[in-house]
């Protein structure tokens, strides 16, 4: 690994890097969030940059610094997210899906505080846009590579969002488990793809970063792109 970030292995390429959750208004002072913290993305981003890859990194809200040398983008919602990534995609090499984005947020999100008045409260939601399948649907996508927080099935169900998602690379992450994944300083990765898999001992989010890295540019000039 060392050798390679010497190398600089990643100059004249662009990455994009999504990180952190998104927020998904319900009312102007409330909203639907999840536990990610941003820390892989921002390290994967951090790694990309000492590559030598001009690196962009749209982030939802977090408590995070900005990286030196990195481009930031920061956006709140699923849709922003979306909207920023696509003014980014068209020069991009490689794109890396880190964020964990609300799945669902409110149909209807109100303009004003909702009071207490009532014993319950019923908040209809619905889909957000899934911003890597949409990437990796244009007709001349990135390298794209995607992560799945999984409870269980970790490696089925990972492999299924490869096939589905029509991804080049996906990075199987156990969320649940008491120091790593969400919202710890520590991870463990498979890295799945077409013909094969890897995996990346329990390490720290900096560390697990170079190691993908470094996977991930095997693999993108494997596919000739
Ligand atoms: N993702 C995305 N846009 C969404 C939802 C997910 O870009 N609206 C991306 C994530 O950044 C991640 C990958 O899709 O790279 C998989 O996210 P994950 O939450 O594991 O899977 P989902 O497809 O959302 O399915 P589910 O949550 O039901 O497992
Ligand atoms: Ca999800």
């Amino acid at each position: 690994v060392q050798d390679l970030f010497r190398a600089k292995f990643l100059s004249g390429y662009q990455v994009l890097v999504t990180a952190g959750p998104t927020r998904e208004e319900i009312d102007p002072v409330r909203f639907i969030s999840n536990r990610s913290s941003g820390r892989m993305g921002y390290a994967i981003a951090q790694a990309a940059q000492a590559a030598g890859a001009q690196v962009t990194l749209i982030s939802g809200p977090v408590a995070l610094s900005p990286l030196t040398g990195v481009q930031l983008v920061s956006v709140y919602s699923a849709q922003e997210m979306l909207a920023a990534v696509m003014t980014q995609v068209a020069t991009v090499d490689i794109f890396i899906a880190t964020a964990a984005v609300a799945d669902y947020r409110p149909s209807q999100p109100l303009g004003h505080k909702f009071k207490k008045h009532e014993a319950h409260w019923q908040i209809t939601l619905e889909r957000t846009p899934d911003i890597l399948a949409t990437v990796a649907s244009l007709p001349h996508p990135p390298f794209t590579v995607g992560f799945a927080a999984e409870t269980d099935n970790l490696i089925e169900y990972a492999r299924a969002k490869l096939q589905l998602k029509k991804l080049d690379m996906i990075v199987a992450n156990p969320v649940g488990i008491a120091g790593i994944g969400f919202d710890s300083e520590e991870n463990e990765l498979s890295i799945l793809w077409a013909e094969d898999s890897i995996e990346l001992p329990r390490a720290a989010k900096t560390e697990l970063a170079k190691q993908l890295l470094e996977v991930i540019i095997q693999r993108y000039q494997k596919s000739g792109r």
